[in-house]
């Protein structure tokens, strides 16, 4: 890949597109800038990266623009960059629940746009990224993208009027599974087990479970029956957990949070 990538905003999440970025291009061809300087020129040097000062000298030039800001900041990073992307610049957004014909409407020229839903694993390349083409953006834009993309993790793709569901599932699901470790260590405390101990098992039981789940060819439910034997412990907690309706409740959360990510999406976009 030979095109220069700007990247705005080296928060959390910019820092693990950061990672990425110059495992893929090299540290020479990647520029940076942030809101607050002092916190970006020392994650750029950290990165071995060129400081861009202004959003506007930063994104100058670039093949591509990479926007890792909170969406409250999206509309005044487009103001600053939008009068000096090039029509060929492919404009990449992070920020949760803005459409790409908000982004779209607010450049002067048909630039080529990629929205992408990140999650926080991406932080240590294991997570997973979601693609959605805006208007002026094909298949060879979001081959680029995913190809910048690929240190943090696995990169899908699809249609945009699916990123309410997929922000409630891989977006906000590292927080459903934080919160179940949490509650399996409590369970362990509760059965006898010291703090640390019980932490231990519950973390490394779900990702333990959950490597193996991604490794195998086999439905998640074949993999539970057969950790399931009859009359046995396993089938005596599965059934424990459908009385507690905690199927249901991960599917309420779900539903939950991707209603609140269209009334986000539609906030914003006003
Ligand atoms: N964290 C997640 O789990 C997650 C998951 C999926 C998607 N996302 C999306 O990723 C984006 C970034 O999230 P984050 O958690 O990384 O946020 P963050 O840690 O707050 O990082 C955002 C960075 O952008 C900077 N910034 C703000 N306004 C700016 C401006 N006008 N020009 C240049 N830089 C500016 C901020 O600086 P200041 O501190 O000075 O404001 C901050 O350093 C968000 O849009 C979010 O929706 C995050």
């Amino acid at each position: 890949m030979t095109v220069d990538v700007a990247l705005i905003g080296v928060g959390v999440m910019g820092d693990a597109v950061l990672t990425s970025l110059v495992s893929v291009v090299g540290a020479d061809r990647v520029q940076v800038t942030d809101g607050r300087p002092e916190h970006g020129k020392e994650r750029a040097a950290a990165h071995g990266v060129r400081w861009g000062g202004s959003n506007a000298e930063t994104a100058k030039g670039a093949g591509v623009v990479v926007l890792a800001v909170k969406p409250k900041d999206v509309s005044a990073v487009l103001a600053d960059i939008g009068p000096v992307l090039a029509a060929d610049t492919v404009l990449v957004s992070i920020a949760a629940g803005i459409p790409t014909a908000f982004l779209e409407t607010r450049l002067d020229q048909p630039v080529p746009v990629v929205r992408v839903m990140p999650n926080t694993p991406a932080t240590i390349g294991q997570g997973v990224s979601v693609m959605s083409p805006g208007s002026h953006a094909t298949g060879e834009h979001l081959d680029q993208v995913a190809g910048l993309l690929a240190g943090t993790g696995t990169v899908l793709r699809v249609p945009e009027s699916d990123q309410d569901v997929v922000t409630a599932i891989s977006g906000s699901g590292p927080a459903y599974v934080f919160y179940l470790i949490d509650a399996l260590a409590e369970a362990g405390v509760l059965g006898g087990l010291s703090r640390a101990t019980a932490l231990e098992l519950a973390t490394r039981t779900v990702a333990g479970a959950g490597a193996m789940a991604a490794a195998s060819e086999e439905h998640p439910v074949l993999l539970r029956e057969k950790v399931s034997s009859p009359a046995g412990t396993t089938v005596a907690g599965v059934r424990a957990l459908d009385e507690h309706g905690v199927r249901a409740g991960l599917v309420a959360a779900v539903e939950a949070a991707r209603t609140r990510s269209i009334e986000l999406g539609r906030t914003l976009a006003d």
